[in-house]
């Protein structure tokens, strides 16, 4: 089966509270976990930006629940389709503290294709180089 890919910015319904974003991603990596999706999401206090991959009928499913949830609202995709390998295996899910300058940055990339130049180590331009950059520090002895 093809794996799918969504990558989509939203905005925050309630004021940033990290007890609320914890709980709720600790779920949403439950839920991910049994589904197949993996993926990150990045939060400035004010806007989500996730990007979710993994079997198309999980991405679906996973996707119907992001839609739902009344934690954000205003959600505006910024790539979908179709990818050859995962771009993200490490996390179920996982969000991670972004400064808003990182997310206009992510926002503004170019999401095209989810292209990522595995040999372009340093100054990312694709969205996906970017999400590794920021993404990287975190990241155990997982390779990057
Ligand atoms: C920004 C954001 C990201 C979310 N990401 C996911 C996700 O990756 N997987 C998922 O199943 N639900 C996701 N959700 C939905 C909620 O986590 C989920 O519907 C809610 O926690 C209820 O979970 P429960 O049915 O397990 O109680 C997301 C919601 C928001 C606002």
């Amino acid at each position: 089966m093809p794996l799918r890919a969504i990558g989509y910015v939203s905005q925050a319904t309630q004021p940033w509270n990290r007890a609320t974003v914890d709980d709720m991603v600790e779920r949403a990596a439950a839920f991910n976990r049994l589904a197949g999706v993996t993926g990150v999401l990045f939060f400035d206090g004010a806007r989500y930006l996730q990007y979710v991959e993994g079997p198309e009928d999980g991405v679906e499913v996973v996707y119907g629940r992001i839609q739902s949830s009344p934690l954000h609202s205003d959600l505006m995709e910024l790539a979908r389709g179709t990818i050859g390998r995962r771009l993200m295996p490490y996390w179920s899910m996982r969000w991670l503290l972004a400064d808003p300058s990182h997310m206009r940055t992510l926002v503004k990339a170019d999401w095209t294709g989810f292209i990522r130049l595995a040999e372009r180590k340093t100054n990312p331009q694709t969205a996906m180089e970017h999400v590794h950059r920021y993404v990287e520090p975190y990241l155990g002895g997982e390779a990057a």
